[in-house]
C-alpha cells in the first residue's frame, strides 16, 4: 500500500524517481507526487497514476535535482485528489516527507499542533507527522535525525517514512514499523524504495531496515541505522539481490499478469529445484530438516493468510490432513489476530503470503510467537517482513509478481504445501513407500502439465468472449479443488468487477441454486478423480435450471461434455494435484474477460498488491 522512491546522489532524480514509482505502481494507484530540490523545492502531485504524473514535469529545468522523494498511493485518509497526494510538506515549507502506512493516533496530534499555530492544506495523517517532526526540530533545536527519532516515539500506527529538509539537502532520514523500506547503495549515491526493483540496474547492494529502525543517509558517508526507540546504533547489514532487470519487465506480454499466468512452468519448476529429488526418492527442505521433531510432534498446523494465499492455505489442509495425516485450520490472518486464539503446546503456525509484508499476517505471527508457537513461513518475497519474523520457512521463488491479481504466487504455495506434505508424509510412515514414491515422479511432471494446460488459451479466449457481459458467475468445486473455485471466483471478481461466489458444489442447493437461471455462468471444476459422480448430479442439477455450464474436466472426459456448454481439458493428475492444472484455466478465463471488458488487468480499482494496512 503506497509505493515510495527516493534518490541521493549525483544523478539527475527525476528519471530514477519517475521510472521507480511505475515499478512501484503495483503498490497503489489513487495518485502520485514528486518533490525535487535544487535550489527551490519542485513539488508536482497529480490524482491518478504516475504517466499524469509525469505529465506535469512539461520542461525540462523543472527535471533537475540531485536529490527528490516520490510517491504512488493508495488512500487512506482523505480522498486521492491533488491535495492529499504525497510528498506533504511542513509549515515551514523546509521539510518534505512521503508516506506509507497509518498514523492511529494523528488526530491528537493535529489538535495539539493546532493549539500551538500550525495549519493543514491536506485530510491527511502524513502533514500532521512531518509537521510534528518540525516541531519537536524547532523546540528542541536539534537535526532531522534526532527530531524523527523523537516524533517517531509519541506516534502510534504503522509506517515507513522518508523526509528531507530543504535546508540541508546533503541528507536523507527514514524510518519504518511496519512497512517495507529498502535502501540500495551505490557508489556516492542512495536509493531508496519501497522495494529493490525501482534501483535494480543502478546496484545490487542492498539494505533492509527492519520495524523500529531509521536510517540517516548522506552523501559519501556510509549509512547510519539507529533504533527509533532508544536511539542506539544498529551495524547495517548489507546483502546481495539476486533480482534481474527482466524479472521485472513485461518481456513482450500485453500484462504483467498474463506474463506471470506463463511463466508458472518456469517458477514451480524453480519452486522444486534442489528440493524435489525423484532420482533420490527425496524431498529436501532445510526448513523442516532443521525442525523435524517439531514437525513430527506436531498435533495440529494452523496456517494463517489472505486472499488467494488464504485459499493455497485451504489447497495445504487438504495436502497435509490427507498426505501427513496432520490435522489443520486455515485462518484468516485478520480473524485469528483478534480473536484470542487457542495456540497449544505443538502447534506449529504456517504464514502464507506473497509479499511477505500483508499487515494482517504479520501481526497474527506477532501474536501466535508471544502464544509460543513455532512460526513457519511460506513467502516469496526474499527478506520480506513475515519470513523475518518468523522461527523458519521456505520460499516459493516465484520471481516479483507485478500483477496485483495474485497467479503463480498461488501455485508456488502450493507447491511449497505439496512438498511439505510429502515429506512429512514419508517421515510419519503415512503413505507407504510405493504411493510417496508415485506422488513424488508425479510432482515432477506438473510444469510439463501445467505448459500442457496453457494450450487452451485461444479456446479460453472464446469462452471469455462468450461470458464477458455476465453479471454474475458461480464458481463449483469439491475435495481438493473447492479452494480452486474459492480462487477462480476471487480472481474473476477482482479483475473483472463481475460479481463472482466460489462454493463447494454440494453447498449449492443450500443457498446459491436460487441464483442460477439462463443467464448464470456455473464454472465447474469436474475433474475425474475425487467425487465425479457428485460433481456430475450437480451439473444435471445447473442444466434443469438453465444455468450456462463451463466445465474443467480430465482430458478425454465424455459424460461431462455431454452436460456441459464449454469444457476446458487438463492432462490426467493424482487428486491431490488437481489444482496446480485446474487453477490455470480459471486465471486465463477471468484474464480475457478482464481484457474484454476493457478493465486495466494489472491494476484493477481499488486494489493493492501489498496490503500494509490493517
Ligand atoms: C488476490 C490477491 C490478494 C492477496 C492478499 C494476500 O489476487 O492478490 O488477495 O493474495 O492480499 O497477499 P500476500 O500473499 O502478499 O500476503
Amino acid at each position: 500500500m503506497c509505493g515510495i522512491v527516493g534518490y541521493i546522489g549525483h544523478r539527475d532524480a527525476f528519471p530514477i524517481i519517475i521510472n521507480g514509482l511505475k515499478r512501484l505502481e503495483y503498490r497503489g494507484y489513487d495518485s502520485a507526487g514528486l518533490a525535487l530540490y535544487n535550489d527551490k523545492l519542485i513539488l508536482k502531485k497529480s490524482k491518478g497514476k504516475v504517466k499524469d504524473l509525469e505529465q506535469l514535469f512539461d520542461n525540462q529545468a523543472q527535471k533537475k535535482g540531485l536529490i527528490g522523494l516520490g510517491h504512488t498511493r493508495w488512500a487512506t485518509h482523505g480522498e486521492p485528489n491533488d491535495i492529499n497526494a504525497h510528498p506533504h510538506v511542513s509549515n515551514s515549507g523546509n521539510l518534505v516527507i512521503v508516506h506509507n502506512g497509518i498514523i492511529e493516533n494523528y488526530d491528537s496530534i493535529k489538535q495539539t499542533l493546532l493549539q500551538r499555530g500550525y495549519r493543514f492544506k491536506s485530510d491527511t495523517d502524513t502533514e500532521v507527522l512531518i509537521n510534528l517532526i518540525e516541531d519537536v526540530m524547532n523546540n528542541e533545536q536539534i537535526g532531522l535525525g534526532k527530531a524523527v527519532q523523537i516524533a517517531l516515539n509519541q506516534v502510534v500506527g504503522a509506517y515507513a517514512i522518508v523526509v528531507f529538509d530543504r535546508k540541508n539537502p546533503e541528507q536523507i532520514v527514514m524510518a519504518r514499523l511496519g512497512s517495507p523500506l529498502a535502501i540500495g547503495i551505490g557508489k556516492d549515491e542512495y536509493f531508496i524504495a519501497s522495494d529493490a526493483t525501482p534501483f535494480i540496474e543502478f546496484t545490487k547492494n542492498a539494505l533492509y531496515l527492519e520495524d523500529e529502525q531509521m536510517a540517516i543517509i548522506q552523501k559519501g558517508k556510509d549509512p547510519q541505522i539507529r533504533n527509533i526507540k532508544d536511539d542506539k546504533l544498529v551495524v547495517p547489514y548489507i546483502q546481495e539481490l539476486q533480482l534481474s532487470l527482466d524479472q521485472i519487465e513485461k518481456g513482450g506480454y500485453e500484462h504483467f499478469m498474463l506474463k506471470e499466468i506463463y511463466e508458472q512452468p518456469g517458477v514451480i519448476r524453480d519452486t522444486m529445484r534442489g528440493r524435489v529429488l525423484a532420482d533420490q526418492n527425496l524431498i529436501k527442505l532445510s526448513g523442516i530438516d532443521n525442525h523435524l521433531s517439531k514437525f513430527l510432534n506436531a498435533k495440529r498446523i494452523i496456517m494463517i493468510g489472505a486472499g488467494t494465499s488464504w485459499h493455497a492455505g485451504l489447497v495445504g489442509e487438504y495436502l497435509f490432513e490427507e498426505l501427513a495425516r496432520v490435522p489443520v485450520e486455515v485462518e484468516y490472518s485478520s480473524e485469528f489476530r483478534y480473536r484470542n486464539p487457542i495456540i497449544n503446546e505443538n502447534d506449529i503456525v504456517i504464514p502464507v503470503s506473497q509479499s511477505g509484508e500483508t499487515a494482517d499476517t504479520l501481526a497474527a505471527i506477532k501474536l501466535a510467537k508471544q502464544k509460543n508457537a513455532f512460526i513457519y513461513a511460506i513467502c516469496n518475497v526474499v527478506g520480506s517482513s513475515i519470513p523475518r519474523e518468523s522461527h523458519s520457512g521456505t520460499y516459493t521463488h516465484a520471481g516479483p509478481e507485478i500483477g496485483v491479481a495474485s497467479t503463480k504466487a498461488f501455485t508456488t504455495q502450493v507447491m511449497v504445501m505439496a512438498m511439505m506434505a510429502l515429506k512429512l508424509a514419508k517421515e510419519k510412515g503415512t503413505v507407504s513407500i510405493s504411493e510417496y514414491n508415485m506422488y513424488l515422479s508425479e510432482l515432477e511432471n506438473i510444469p510439463n502439465k501445467i505448459e500442457k494446460t496453457l494450450e487452451s488459451d485461444l479456446y479460453i479466449q472464446q469462452i471469455a468472449h462468450h461470458y464477458k457481459d455476465a453479471a454474475n458467475a458461480l464458481y463449483l468445486g469439491r475435495g481438493f479443488n473447492f479452494p480452486v473455485a474459492l480462487e477462480g471466483a476471487l480472481k474473476l471478481k477482482e479483475i473483472s468487477y463481475i460479481h463472482a461466489e466460489g462454493y463447494p458444489a454440494a453447498e449449492m442447493k443450500h443457498g446459491p441454486i436460487a441464483l442460477i437461471d439462463e443467464n448464470m455462468p456455473v464454472v465447474v471444476i469436474a475433474t475425474k478423480k475425487g467425487q465425479y459422480e457428485k460433481i456430475i448430479s450437480n451439473i444435471q442439477e445447473i442444466k434443469s435450471r438453465k444455468g450456462k455450464i463451463i466445465a474443467i474436466v480430465t482430458e478425454g472426459d465424455q459424460q461431462v461434455k455431454a452436460l456441459a456448454d464449454h469444457v476446458i481439458e487438463i492432462p490426467e493428475t493424482l487428486e491431490a494435484f488437481t489444482p496446480f492444472l485446474a487453477t490455470v484455466p480459471l486465471q486465463l478465463l477471468s484474464y480475457y474477460i478482464a481484457v474484454y471488458r476493457g478493465c486495466n488487468v494489472d491494476q484493477p480499482r481499488n486494489l493493492a498488491k501489498s496490503v500494509t494496512v490493517e
